[in-house]
């Protein structure tokens, strides 16, 4: 009789997605834990996302990720939704509850524990600024909000972007957008990057001073796309955190929704990716 290996199915759809470093992530928790488990890069083709999630699950995939830049369409395909999802309106985690196609996004949950657990920052009475206003900014926000900062503010380069998104959460907590002219009159504690800027190599410019001396720079971006934040906060002197962390806590809280198990971020992992980076 041949002997049938039951193997979990999981993976992350995305276009890029070679570049992914979430099947190291699971495949790591998943030793860690014994669990049989297999976790795919799959390049989604743009416009395909429906079907080829519907064809995954068919499968017999148990649940999945989605990165950029499905996250919009993986929260129609959803048919229930976590709170943040719903508020975000973007998914990050697929997974069969109850039988049922649900969503949820762990994204602005990553960002709060790497910050609080590994970096020991508390966002509670803090002055806080988020540069970027598009789908990264928009997953962290409620989660922020849910902290109780003192100040919260948008700034973009397209202001208007950022009064829309501010918009869209004011009925959670006090947020609102900042103009260029007016950041001086700010001093915030922390500043939050979570525009592409690093990815097209281009330079973070913000001249003037609107921060606190010991302020705390954490861009949401990893590896080389957050070497031009990670300048500017050197250039005046800030410490600075790039997203690895938020990425690690991400992908725990996903393998938590599936498999029941919240692993521990380690430092051997920690050390595994920064080589992969
Ligand atoms: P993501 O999903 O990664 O957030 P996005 O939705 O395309 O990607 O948003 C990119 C963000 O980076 C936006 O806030 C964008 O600013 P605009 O709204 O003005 O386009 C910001 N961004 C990208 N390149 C930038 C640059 N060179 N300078 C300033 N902001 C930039």
């Amino acid at each position: 009789m041949v002997r049938r290996e039951i193997i979990k199915k999981y993976a992350v759809f995305g276009n890029p997605i070679k570049h992914s470093l979430s099947p190291l992530i699971h495949e790591y928790f998943a030793k860690n834990y014994n669990i049989d488990l297999s976790y795919e890069p799959i390049l989604c083709t743009l416009g395909k996302f429906t079907v080829e999630a519907t064809n995954f699950l068919e499968k017999g995939g148990l649940g999945f990720n989605i990165t950029l830049p499905f996250k919009q369409d993986a929260f129609k395909f959803a048919i229930t939704k976590s709170e943040i999802a719903t508020i975000t309106g973007s998914v990050n985690t697929i997974s069969i509850k109850n039988g049922v196609i649900h969503g949820d996004n762990t994204d602005g949950s990553g960002f709060i524990t790497d910050l609080k657990n590994n970096i020991g920052y508390n966002l509670n009475g803090k002055k806080i600024l988020l540069v970027g206003a598009g789908g990264a900014a928009r997953g962290v926000i409620p989660n922020i909000l849910y902290q109780l900062p003192s100040e919260f503010k948008i700034y973009n380069r397209t202001l208007e972007k950022a009064q829309k998104l501010a918009n869209v959460f004011k009925d959670i907590g006090e947020i609102s957008s900042v103009k260029k002219e007016d950041l001086n009159k700010y001093n915030f504690d922390l500043i939050i990057n979570a525009t592409s800027i690093g990815i097209s190599n281009s330079k973070f410019e913000l001249s003037e001073i609107f921060f606190k001396e010991d302020a705390v720079c954490y861009d949401m971006s990893y590896g080389k796309a957050s070497n031009s934040f990670m300048s500017w906060a050197k250039e005046n002197n800030l410490q600075f955190y790039d997203g690895l962390g938020m990425l690690l806590e991400q992908a725990a809280d996903s393998f938590y929704i599936w498999e029941g198990e919240r692993p521990e971020i380690t430092d051997e992992l920690r050390k595994l990716l920064k080589n992969k980076l």
